[in-house]
């Protein structure tokens, strides 16, 4: 099926109709950029959209709500999926197509296979909720060999996803170049994410001070060196500002995500639940 609103952007539901549009632009010598979302599309989102405009000659932008990401009483069913709102902005934004399948179109019965990126998806996020990563690994596996983009584009916003991200092209030889691109977030600090509509007006007031104790961290251990001293006030900001529970608030090193030991470089990555909302954040060291 394949649809046309308003302006340019077509979208397509099958890899079959995927396939066929991206060789034709190979035909015509076009480079190609994938943005995979699973839309609710904020400001986040269409940066990453911008900035694979300025990479690449087509872009490609995918809304999947992966049911193999959501963990057991997560939110898949609640995830908010407003279609046509999602459409109108990436057909302002100037995308090319958008693929968004049916999960019968990506996990078919009797589907079974599962990529897992071992180590960087044990830790921190992963954790916390297990399977989380291998389902994500999954799609985007598929999304990139369905698709076989010049570049795709990712968030720092999701910093462990972008590292598993990188790891599983290399070691699967799928011939990509990933894009890290820089959080975007509200004027008070909060990084952009589909899941602040969860947030109560008083609960958004709170949020700004996750990252707010995370950049204090970074700089007091670019000032003093003193690690543990430094995260640890982080976890005490955060529950002081009223969120419910802390997941973690870690200093690991910026590309193997292992404990972070001075002098290297770092990244401070935090989750934590604020009422119906679980927020992650991370900046550099
Ligand atoms: P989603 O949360 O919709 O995010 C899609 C992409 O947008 C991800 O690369 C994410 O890191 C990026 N993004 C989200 N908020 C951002 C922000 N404030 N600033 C910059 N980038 C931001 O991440 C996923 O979907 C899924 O796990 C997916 C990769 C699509 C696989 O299902």
């Amino acid at each position: 099926m394949s649809n046309s609103y308003s302006g340019s952007l077509v979208a397509v539901r099958d890899v079959d109709s995927l396939r066929r549009r991206v060789q034709a632009w190979r035909r015509e010598g076009r480079s190609v950029a994938l943005v995979p979302t699973m839309g609710a599309l904020h400001k986040g989102h269409l940066t990453l959209m911008d900035r694979a405009q300025k990479m690449a000659d087509r872009v490609i932008a995918t809304i999947f709500v992966n049911p193999k990401q959501f963990g057991v009483g997560e939110d898949f069913n609640s995830y908010p999926r407003p279609e046509h709102q999602d459409f109108e902005l990436l057909n302002t934004a100037g995308v090319h197509l958008l693929f968004a399948p049916d999960v019968a179109v990506m996990y078919p019965q009797g589907f079974s296979t599962a990529v897992s990126v071992a180590g960087l998806s044990d830790v921190l996020d992963g954790a916390h909720r297990p399977g989380h990563f291998n389902g994500v690994a999954t799609i985007v596996s598929k999304l990139l060999l369905q698709t076989l983009p010049d570049i795709a584009l990712f968030g720092e916003k999701d910093y462990q996803q972008l590292a598993i991200i990188k790891r599983l092209v290399v070691d699967l030889n799928i011939p990509v170049d990933i894009i890290g691109v820089p959080t975007v977030r509200d004027t008070d600090g909060l990084a952009l994410s589909s899941r602040n509509a969860y947030l109560t007006p008083e609960e958004r007031a709170k949020a700004p001070a996750l990252h707010r104790a995370i950049t204090a961290a970074a700089a007091t251990i670019t000032a003093k060196g003193d690690i543990a001293s430094a995260v640890s006030k982080a976890r005490d900001e955060i529950l002081k500002a009223g969120f419910a529970n802390v997941d973690y608030v870690e200093a690991r090193h910026a590309e193997t995500l292992q404990p972070l030991q001075a002098g290297e470089p770092g990244r401070i990555l935090a989750a934590a639940q604020l009422g119906r909302a679980r927020l992650i954040d991370n900046v550099a060291v």
